[in-house]
């Protein structure tokens, strides 16, 4: 298991681009199990998380052509057929270590009528059921059991039937996970507080290219007319915009000067609004962002999150640590998940002064963290304990990366390739 070292205190300057989005990417590798033919995917991150969908997309029968499991021999573009698929079925330990696994229910129950999934269980940040979900899939028909764990899913023998959704709570891969069954199911399908994240569009648009009919792209009502088949298409996964915002929040954080390359900055508009009135220049040129800041001279700015447009849950960890150094005192709120704030307890091991009160903590800035040994506990946690410890004076250890890695992109190259000095060492 690898661990990072990271002496702080370097400032960023240069250049860097965003790779594509871990949240379009899954639910797009979802999709090919919709096809008759081949989905092409281009602008394919290295990530943990996408070698276990494509794990799973081979288990079931499937072929996914994407880069090899040691990391070696990248290629950009993965080639996902899966009209070989015989077993529709997630098992627990592919689901357990990526609850996005659930995503392979839709399609399964639209394209084959039966799916097996295994019960993704709670994690660090929160209980996350699929309850929403099955009851959407359920209004088209759909009939569930739970044994052993599993999910036993099936379609009525003529397929699923289009059906007036709608959602009591926004959610995301749920908004996917029945958008994909739709676009096969018969007749129409409406989702009323359809999840507006970006990736949900990004999903909905590759689904056209493949053939489907899909009105009301990127609101929250989305119209579905079911089609019988959809066909091979070639689609360019979006560019990630947490990981664009984390890399504001590495330059916030440092101080100094950097270029991020590739990013879609209308996806941005509330992150980048925030680091602006927190103190950070954010010059977009020419579709390239250059953010700027100098150390010691952020203010404090209060942030809660909410589902898009609002501020992401998923850059709250990396805002928070942010603040730990601006001057004054911000109130950060969590609304999507109740037990997202595991970084706190590590921060405070640097010297950030947090305090936490249910959903809310309150960070008071402080002028200088120090470098101390660290655990990771999610994914954007390891972010915000990276940034944190490459502002802080002195060198820390921060142990279980395999988070940083399920979902980031060689953030810790990236963040070298500016200035940083991460030393990734092997440990047992
Ligand atoms: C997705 C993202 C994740 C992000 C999150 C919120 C992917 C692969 N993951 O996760 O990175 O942090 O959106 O933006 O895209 N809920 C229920 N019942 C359900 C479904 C959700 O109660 O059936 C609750 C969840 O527990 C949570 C909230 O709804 O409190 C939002 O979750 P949701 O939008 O579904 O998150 P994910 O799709 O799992």
């Amino acid at each position: 298991m690898d661990k990072l070292l990271v002496e702080g205190g370097a400032p960023l300057s240069g250049t860097v681009r965003v790779s594509g989005a871990k949240n379009a990417a899954l639910p797009l590798m979802a999709a090919s199990i919709l096809a008759d033919g081949p989905l092409t995917l281009t602008n394919i991150p290295r990530l943990g998380d996408l070698r276990t969908m494509g794990r799973l997309l081979g288990y079931m029968g499937g072929r996914a052509e994407l880069y090899p499991e040691n990391g070696g021999g990248y290629r950009e573009e993965a080639l996902l057929d899966m009209s070989s698929l015989d077993k529709p079925e997630a098992p627990h330990d592919l689901v357990k270590t990526m609850r996005a696994s659930s995503l392979v229910l839709g399609p399964l129950l639209a394209r084959h009528g039966r799916a097996k999934v295994s019960l993704p269980g709670g994690c660090a940040i929160g209980v996350r059921p699929i309850d929403l979900h099955l009851k959407a899939l359920a209004a088209m028909g759909a009939e569930f059991d739970l044994t052993g764990g599993d999910i036993v899913g099936r379609a009525p023998k003529d397929g699923l039937v289009g059906a007036d959704i709608r959602f009591d709570s926004v959610t995301v891969t749920g908004t996917e996970n029945v958008l994909m069954a739709a676009v096969l199911a018969k007749g129409k399908t409406v989702i009323r507080n359809a999840a507006r994240e970006p990736e949900v569009a990004d999903t909905a648009r590759a689904l056209v290219a493949m053939g489907a009919k899909i009105s009301g792209i990127e609101s929250d009502e989305l119209e579905i007319e079911g089609v019988d088949s959809l066909k091979a298409a070639s689609h360019a996964v979006m560019p990630d915009r947490i990981e664009a915002g984390t890399l504001i929040s590495a330059v916030a954080m440092t101080g100094g000067r950097a270029t991020i390359k590739g990013a879609r900055l209308n996806d941005l508009a509330v992150v980048m609004g925030k680091f602006t009135e927190a103190g950070v220049f954010l010059r977009a040129e020419n579709g390239d962002l250059t953010v700027e800041a100098h150390r010691g001279l952020l203010s404090a700015v209060n942030v809660t999150t909410g589902p898009y447009p609002g501020f992401p849950t998923d850059m709250q960890a990396q805002f928070l640590a942010t603040m730990a150094t601006a001057k004054g005192a911000s109130i950060i709120t969590e609304t999507i998940f109740e037990n997202r704030f595991m970084h706190v307890a590590e921060l405070r091991r640097l010297g950030a002064d947090v305090t936490l009160e249910g959903r809310t903590a309150v960070v008071k800035g402080v002028e200088r963290l120090s470098g101390a040994p660290l655990t990771a506990s999610d994914l954007r946690a390891s972010a915000s304990l990276i940034l944190a410890a490459m502002a802080a004076k002195g060198t820390s250890e921060i142990t279980r990366v395999y988070h940083l890695d399920r979902g980031y992109d060689r953030l810790d190259e990236k963040l070298n390739g500016l200035g940083a000095k991460i030393k990734r060492v092997k440990a047992d």
